[in-house]
């Protein structure tokens, strides 16, 4: 049975045939769009490698996050930028913290968008890592009472969901205590189950002010090498109480989201990080490349790889475009 009995062209003929039998319909229902809370009021700085994308102070914050949910984006996910930088990240747990005073005016504002907040340290640690120091080493368990501690300050403030970035081993389970133990039992956790140690967040870097200050993070995050390994992680995510999976970054790790998708029957998310965006948006300003048509194509294909969930700094242009 081949040709001239068979034509896939047949199918392709006209707009209204490949629309009947598309496979993946791109929505701006699975898009979460991050945003990065700074101090003070009427604040609103352009982070010159990502065009596009602001530090701003909360009154601002709500003001973006009023027009994120006008185009039908169902949440935003918030990092913050400290006014002060320690050691063991004190700045994370304060119910004065940027996160939790953005996260709170988000709420007055009653807009129905969903907050999910990133938990991790390297924003708030004078040295830049995700976790403490102890004899120079990033340490593991002396982090997880910390992280659980910022969680719990977060669902206080009104989060959603909290999502531990960090790639501690046993941070999912020791924020879901904190959290039960404190009738948070219904905040749900969006681990970053399978992250890489990547190129990719050079950006994010410069919008969050969290360059490691020595070393890197190779000892915490995954090496991009392994697929197998990323099975691992979300499958102890899961034990530990994870609700939902994060895969990160997205393009060059689309194997990864379609076996965690085909192994795991849970919400599986991708980050499309800060460096994708800005090679499209440098590409685009460059005339290299039509912005839209490989954004949309660039999310359709995070998508058919198997993820339900895309956090992407395009998902309010990608809204406007997808718009009937
Ligand atoms: C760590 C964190 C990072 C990103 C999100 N959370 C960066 C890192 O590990 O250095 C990167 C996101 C992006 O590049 O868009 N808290």
């Amino acid at each position: 049975m081949s040709f001239p009995t068979h034509r896939p062209r047949r199918l392709r003929r006209s707009e209204a045939l490949r629309d009947l039998v598309r496979e993946t319909r791109l929505t701006a229902s699975g898009l979460i769009y991050p945003m990065f809370v700074c101090p003070g009021i009427k604040v609103r700085q352009e982070v010159s490698s990502m065009p596009g994308i602001h530090q701003q102070s909360a009154d601002q914050i709500v003001e973006e996050a009023r027009e994120v949910e006008s185009l039908g984006i169902p949440g935003i996910i918030l990092f913050g930028l400290p006014e002060s930088k320690d050691p063991r990240g004190a700045s994370s747990l304060s119910a004065q913290g940027v996160v939790q005073r953005a996260t709170e005016a988000i709420r007055k504002a009653k807009l129905k968008l969903l907050v999910i907040t990133d938990v991790c340290l390297c924003e708030y640690t004078d040295h830049g890592h995700c976790g403490v120091i102890e004899n120079g080493e990033v340490a593991n368990d002396a982090t997880l009472s910390i992280l659980a501690q910022q969680a719990l300050s977060h669902a206080r403030a009104g989060a959603d969901v909290v999502a531990p970035s960090d790639m501690m081993d046993g941070r999912v389970g020791a924020i879901r205590e904190v959290l039960d133990e404190h009738k948070f039992e219904n905040i749900a956790i969006l681990s970053y189950a399978a992250k890489y140690s990547s190129g990719f967040y050079g950006p994010f870097r410069e919008a969050a002010q969290s360059t490691p200050q020595f070393g890197d993070r190779r000892s915490y995050q995954m090496d991009p090498a392994n697929a197998r390994e990323a099975l691992k992680e979300v499958e102890l995510d899961l034990e530990e109480g994870a609700d939902m999976v994060l895969v990160k970054p997205a393009m060059p790790y689309l194997d990864v989201i379609r076996r965690v998708r085909d192994a795991f029957d849970v919400p599986v998310g991708a980050y499309n990080v800060s460096g994708e965006y800005a090679m499209v948006k440098a590409a685009a300003q460059k005339g290299w490349l039509d912005e839209k048509r490989v954004v949309l194509e660039i999310l359709m294909g995070i998508q058919r790889a198997g993820a339900d969930i895309i956090l992407t700094y395009h998902a309010k242009d990608a809204a406007r475009w997808l718009k009937p």
